[in-house]
């Protein structure tokens, strides 16, 4: 089994190159199937839920070549597979192999994803936009079944805000007659790279980036070439690392503007953050103000960093408050910082941290991608070794990340043992 090992207490200073967004990757392979040619994708982050779906992919017949940072598909050979278990079940993502294969193919049989589990995360948004398009869609035995003999443009008002429902209804609606309306759109810059994508294959999309996006089908999609957004979620992860840590660090390759929200809470805590045109440094030499947090939509507090921000709060001198408004129950990670000695109490959807409190290295339990960010955080400010299981989660979403840590100067290592974690023994013997 394999264990994330880091020995806390560094200071990190240097440079961390951000890779490709993993939340564009994982629905721009699945964009590739709309294609009637050759899609190349550059910036390709090397994490294993891009893996599995290149897998998918070749499971349904694409021409598939997977190099050290690029994608190239063929998916002039793909056929309507169904796709009911199996390696869907693994990830989040497989979603979007419902809107592209419906897209392209009329129908599609797609296993219930999985993913983190951090609550109830209902698919009901995607499956409105999909009938509201003409489509039957109905649940057998664990697997969405959907249909459609044409695929017809509609208006479709979103009750919320769904990155998911977004991008699934934007992927069918590339290949339905008319024109499509998403109302009440998320406005997440992986979506605009959705709609880039779908651009260059000669989709019509406008509006993507804004809570209105209209697109214009169309029957042909060529084949075209894309590189993937900076991964701001990572970037993020690196900038908390670093505030967290003390010391200077520069994190490089990345959109500032995707990163205002965090900048500006870390300033607040009085973490210097300097913008560059394609950098951003994070400089930490003071005490940190506590502050208090609420996750929302974009460009609002992505709930996707809000779990390594709670570890970094940790550290603030006095009570902050964290609210995840787009999760309610994101908070796994919350009894394992409890382990390494934070103060933290959870009441619903917020969580209220006493900081700042000096943590313990000790075994610990990544429970999902983000909650094991977090863990990695607590990690290098605890004393003494913090022993990180079930690191496959971390693996989902960041690429090389003990390497990156270790250019910076953490301490940090892979370890394979051969026992579980006490609680990972004692959680596989409940399910
Ligand atoms: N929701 C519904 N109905 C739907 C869809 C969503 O009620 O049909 C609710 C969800 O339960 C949640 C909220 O709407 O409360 C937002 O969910 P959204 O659909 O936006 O999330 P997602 O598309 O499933 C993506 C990212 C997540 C990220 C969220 C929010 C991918 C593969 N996943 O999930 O990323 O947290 O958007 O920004 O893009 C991560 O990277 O760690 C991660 C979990």
């Amino acid at each position: 089994m394999n264990t994330l090992v880091i020995e806390g207490g560094r200071r990190l200073e240097g440079t961390v190159e951000i890779s490709g967004a993993k939340n564009s990757a994982v629905a721009l392979i699945p964009a590739t199937i709309l294609a009637d040619g050759p899609v190349t994708i550059d910036n390709l982050p090397e994490i294993s839920d891009v893996g599995i779906l290149a897998e998918l992919l070749r499971d349904i017949g694409g021409g598939v070549s997977l190099g050290d940072d690029t994608l190239a598909v063929d998916p002039r050979e793909m056929f309507a597979m169904p796709l009911p278990n199996g390696r869907v079940k693994q990830l989040r993502a497989s979603y979007y192999f419902m809107g592209a294969m419906l897209g392209k193919f009329g129908k599609a049989v797609i296993g219930l994803p999985g993913g983190c589990d951090l609550g109830p995360r209902p698919i009901d948004q995607h499956i409105k936009g999909f009938e509201a398009m003409g489509a039957k869609v109905t649940n057998e035995h664990g697997a969405m079944y959907l249909q459609a003999d044409e695929l017809t443009g509609a208006k479709i008002y979103l009750d919320v805000a769904s990155v998911g429902a977004t991008i699934n209804i934007m992927l069918a609606a590339s290949k339905a007659k008319g024109q499509t309306t998403i109302e009440n759109a998320a406005k997440e810059p992986e979506i605009i790279d959705v709609a880039t994508l779908l651009n260059s294959m000669g989709a019509k999309i406008k509006g993507a980036g804004t809570n209105e996006i209209r697109i214009e089908g169309r029957e042909v999609l060529s084949g075209c070439r894309h590189s993937i957004i900076p991964d701001r979620i990572e970037a993020g992860t690196y900038m908390i690392a670093g505030a967290a840590a003390g010391g200077r660090v520069k994190v490089d390759n990345v959109i500032p503007l995707h990163l205002e929200a965090l900048s500006s809470k870390l300033r607040e805590m009085g973490v210097t953050v300097t913008e560059y045109d394609d950098a951003v440094v994070v400089e930490k030499n003071n005490a940190l103000s506590p502050v208090d947090i609420k996750t929302l939509v974009h460009p609002g507090f992505p709930t996707d960093l809000q779990q390594p921000a709670t570890a970094l709060l940790t550290q603030a001198s006095g009570p902050s408050m964290v609210t995840d408004t787009v999760y309610g129950a994101r908070f796994k990670h919350i009894d394992e910082l409890r382990r390494m000695g934070a103060k933290i109490k959870v009441d619903g959807r917020t969580a209220m941290i006493n900081g700042a409190s000096t943590l313990q290295g000790v075994a610990v339990r990544a429970t999902d991608l983000r909650a094991g960010a977090a863990l990695v955080v607590a990690g290098l400010i605890a004393e003494g070794k913090t022993i990180i299981h079930d690191t496959y989660h971390i693996d989902r979403g960041y690429m090389y990340m003990e390497e990156k840590l270790r250019k910076l100067g953490a301490f940090v290592w892979r370890e394979e043992t051969e026992a579980q974690s006490e609680q990972t023994e004692a959680t596989d013997r409940k399910s």
